[in-house]
């Protein structure tokens, strides 16, 4: 369903992303990691429609992206920029429902259920402001959620929860990916997570930020935070990840040039 090919993208003269080819099936759920700085968010913002790449096109079903398409919620990285500081919580995950064509009611009743999905039924009537910033960020996750994608892009959507609650959202989008089918595209620095999420995993590598490899994710789609993190498969891809990430070669030998990549928090 999302076709990038040639992808390319410079700040000034700044290369931030060179030649990206990927392809995302109908209802699959793919990873983005790598370091910070590697040009994941510019990556995202370019499939998403918000910057037009400096090379190379984004298909979506079959059309060129030229702006934000319909049918496409994002989670952004900086998700205090990403609430309507007037309107109450419930308001802001309802809004835009109405591009799904759903009377008031309904968009209120839906509202509340996604805000039950993230635990934040009872901060409906708070405003954004009035809440961390833990919870806000799950606030724009229910917003996403709620407005039934049939494209899901995620930056980095659980950076500043506590470590529960990640596991909790975490299985939270394997469960809408599952039951409903829904195509995601999530970018993360975490390397565990994008073993745990994915179907697949890309590894992107910096300056320029390009596809290092793809992986498969050999592991049973009903993922579980003790046992799926105990397979010894996870085990086995997190290490390869992890070396792809730091800028070695997946099977153990020579690094492919510049000096280890790190990962940072951000
Ligand atoms: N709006 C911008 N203007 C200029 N440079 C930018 C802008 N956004 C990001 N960059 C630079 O592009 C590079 C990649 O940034 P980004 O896509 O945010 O990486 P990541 O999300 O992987 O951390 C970084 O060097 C960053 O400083
Ligand atoms: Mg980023």
């Amino acid at each position: 369903m999302l076709e990038i090919t040639g992808l390319g993208h410079s700040y000034g003269d700044h290369h931030v992303l060179r030649d990206v080819n990927l392809t995302v099936a109908e209802k699959e759920l793919v990873t983005i990691v790598g370091p910070s700085g590697c040009g994941k968010s510019t990556l995202l913002r370019c499939i998403a429609g918000l910057i037009a790449p400096t090379a190379g096109s984004v298909v979506l079903n079959g059309t060129a992206i030229d702006g934000v398409p319909d049918g496409l919620a994002v989670v952004f990285q900086d998700y205090s920029r990403s609430l309507m500081p007037w309107l109450t919580v419930r308001d802001n995950v309802a809004l835009p429902l109405r591009r799904r064509g759903l009377g008031k009611g309904e968009r209120r009743a839906e509202a509340l259920r996604a805000l039950r999905s993230v635990g934040l039924e009872d901060a409906a009537a708070k405003y954004p402001w009035q809440l961390s910033g833990g919870m806000q960020q799950r606030v724009s996750i229910a917003r996403a959620l709620a407005y039934r994608p049939s494209l899901l892009l995620m930056d980095e959507p659980f950076g500043s929860v506590d470590a529960q609650t990640r596991e909790d959202l975490e299985d939270l989008v394997l469960r809408f990916h599952r039951d409903e089918g829904m195509t995601i595209l999530l970018v993360t620095h975490d390397i565990d997570e994008s073993v745990y999420l994915g179907d697949r995993v890309v590894v992107l590598a910096r300056d320029p930020g390009r596809i290092r490899k793809e992986l498969t994710v050999t592991l049973p789609p009903d993922r579980d935070q003790i046992a799926t993190r105990a397979d010894p498969a996870f085990v086995r891809l997190r290490a390869e990840v992890g070396r792809l990430v730091r800028g070695g070669a997946a099977d153990g030998g020579a690094a492919d040039g510049g000096p280890a990549d790190h990962l940072a928090s951000e």
